[in-house]
């Protein structure tokens, strides 16, 4: 993210945080817009040369205005819902460069794709394909299809968040791949055109994405030679971002980092490029969070400390229901003050308002010493963040804003009581 103190005062881009604050109060979401383009671009660069898509994953951050931004940079878009299908195109995704995912496709999303006339469907089991073909014929139209194989990949990450092993419910087994390709052709009104995969999500090393990319290389290989007409391979996203050390900065503490720093993610598409480049398959890709999840931050106030027990408590006016992550995931997100004062540190739990003790959003983290009425900055909270708020304990929805120089949009105002209410 754009972010740097200046004057010992947190900035993102050329905005004070602090005047954030001053105007728009808090929990808030603040994003550069910077941030997250140049992102976007370092991603569909690494893949200069060959023909390719990078897809938006839409579920790391719907905002219809990032989403704008992103139409307009020439990005596709990766969805798994009606709703996200309905963003994506008021948005300003072109239809042929949207991608449509997720396990349980209901039929009248299926309809609403087919109605708009989207690139494909990732298809993830043979039922799916079936129902696909009935709604295609009803239709009348062809269902362009892209098989999720399942390549029983360790990802290496959370296990919530991977995605690529037998037991779970995502995509075909590879085993019976052939079995899906040979159903897929048979049925009428599809189109088989591609071979999906998505093994998992914040994977920070290049030998995951090198034996997917392998798998999915002969997969195609074999398809074609028994008459598939294979044009294109969807390598997922799950490209990693640094949490860890995210700011470092003379009196902020340096996190002690459990694994080496997540290669960029044109590192680690790179990596996959010797394998996929002489396929003669166009290469889509679905990243969310190493888009967005840097050029986010979740701004918040400390209401009050206090000590029970051995452990001291910064109680801040963000919560579960606002950036879920830590309690969910148990994830780490780097919280640092907006004004850096003091070259004290302290060890300290940092905890929302919401009644339950998973009501954190970190434990034991070693801080610079800070006081009521301070402001902190959650960092790399773009990514499922505002995405995954709730209204739980009835709490409003937090704003969120969009920096662009020195220039500050409102992209969701705070909910409001009478809303919330309604
Ligand atoms: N494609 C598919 C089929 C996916 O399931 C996902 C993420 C993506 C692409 C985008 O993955 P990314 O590039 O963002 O890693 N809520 C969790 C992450 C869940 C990811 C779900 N699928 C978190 O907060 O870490």
């Amino acid at each position: 993210m754009k972010l740097e103190y200046r004057n010992n005062e947190l900035h993102c881009e050329d905005v004070p945080l602090h005047e954030l604050f001053d105007e728009f109060g808090t929990p808030l979401y603040v994003y550069s817009r910077s941030a997250f383009l140049e992102n976007f671009h370092a991603i569909d660069r690494a893949l200069q040369g060959i023909e390719h898509v990078t897809c938006y994953a839409l579920k790391a951050n719907s905002n219809l205005h990032i989403l704008k931004a992103l139409a307009e940079e020439g990005a596709g878009a990766d969805v798994v819902s009606a709703g996200e299908l309905a963003l994506a195109l008021k948005a300003g995704f072109a239809p042929e460069r949207i991608v449509f995912a997720g396990v349980g496709k209901r039929e009248d999303e299926i309809e609403f794709g087919l109605k708009e006339g989207i690139h494909c469907f990732n298809v993830e089991s043979i039922p799916e394909l079936q129902l696909l073909s009935l709604v295609a014929m009803r239709l009348q139209k062809k269902a362009r299809v892209a098989l999720r194989v399942n390549p029983d990949i360790r990802a290496g990450s959370h296990p919530y968040i991977s995605t690529g092993l037998n037991d779970h419910k995502f995509g075909i087994p590879a085993a019976q791949a052939a079995e899906a390709f040979r159903t897929a052709a048979s049925l009428p009104n599809l189109e088989v055109c591609g071979v999906h995969v998505h093994i998992g999500s914040q994977i920070t090393r290049p030998e995951p994405f090198v034996e997917t990319a392998n798998m999915v290389a002969s997969l195609v290989r074999d398809q074609r030679a028994a008459g598939m007409p294979i044009t294109h391979v969807d390598v997922g996203g799950g490209f990693g971002v640094r949490y860890k050390n995210a700011l470092r900065q003379e009196g902020l503490p340096e996190e002690a980092e459990d694994s080496p720093p997540p290669s960029a993610p044109a590192e680690l598409i790179g990596a996959m490029l010797p394998v996929l480049k002489d396929l003669g398959c166009a290469v889509w890709l679905e990243p969310g969070r190493a888009i967005v999840a840097d050029a986010g931050l979740l701004l918040t106030q400390v209401l009050y400390r206090k000590e029970n027990g051995a452990r001291r408590f910064l109680i801040v006016d963000a919560g579960m229901n606002d950036l879920l992550r830590p309690s969910l995931y148990n994830a780490y997100h780097q919280i640092v003050p907006v004004r850096l004062e003091t070259m004290e540190h302290e060890t300290v739990d940092v905890v929302g308002p919401v009644c339950e003790t998973g009501d954190f959003l970190a434990r034991e983290r070693v801080m610079p010493r800070t006081k009521p009425r301070d402001l902190l900055a959650v960092l790399t909270a773009g990514a499922y963040g505002f995405v995954n708020a709730s209204n739980y304990n009835s709490r409003l929805r937090p704003a969120e804003v969009l920096v662009n120089g020195d220039r500050v949009r409102v992209i969701r105002p705070r909910q409001t009581l009478e809303e919330l209410a309604s």
